[in-house]
């Protein structure tokens, strides 16, 4: 795999916004804020992840839960680092954390056109849900 995976802290953010900012099919927002990164971490202990190869983070993924059901965010691998197993590994450790806290059940909103994380999800036993659309409203 070439990479150590290790629990993600605000130390982190720089780098991670930069490999998600540099992913295509990552949808970045103003929750993406470093306070709002920090916020969601903290409320969110030991849940979201990062792939580091030679000091360098390679891999990131944010997970967290409503106490109910657990959701991924941001699950990204730098291009250079792209299928060697990085992917699946952060999202075991991921669903290992929810598992953990009890969680049984875990969602990932991805852009439909998204054909490689499609793939990705499909090639790790999510099920895609035909019977669901998301609906949001600005609060
Ligand atoms: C989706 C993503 C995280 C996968 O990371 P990865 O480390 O390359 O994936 P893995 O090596 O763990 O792949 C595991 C399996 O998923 C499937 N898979 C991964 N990438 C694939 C691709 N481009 N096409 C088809 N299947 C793919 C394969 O079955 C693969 O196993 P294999 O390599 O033995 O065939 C990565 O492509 C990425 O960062 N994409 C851009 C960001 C993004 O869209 N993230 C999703 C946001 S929700």
């Amino acid at each position: 795999m070439n990479a150590d995976i290790r629990e993600m802290t605000i130390g982190d953010y720089d780098e991670a916004i930069a490999l998600w900012r540099a992913s295509e099919g990552v949808g970045l927002s103003e929750a993406d804020e470093r306070g709002a990164v920090e916020a969601y971490l903290a409320a969110n202990c030991g849940m979201s992840f990062v792939a580091v190869d030679a000091g360098r983070i390679v891999g990131a993924v944010l997970c967290g839960t409503d106490a109910r059901r657990g959701y991924l965010h941001h699950l990204a691998v730098a291009e250079s680092h792209a299928r060697r197993g990085l992917g699946r590994a952060l999202a075991e450790r991921c669903l290992a954390a929810l598992v953990a806290a009890g969680i049984t059940r875990c969602h990932v909103h991805v852009f439909a056109a998204n054909v490689r994380a499609r793939n990705f999800y499909a090639a790790a036993g999510w099920q895609h849900r035909e019977d669901l659309v998301v609906i949001s409203k600005n609060t």
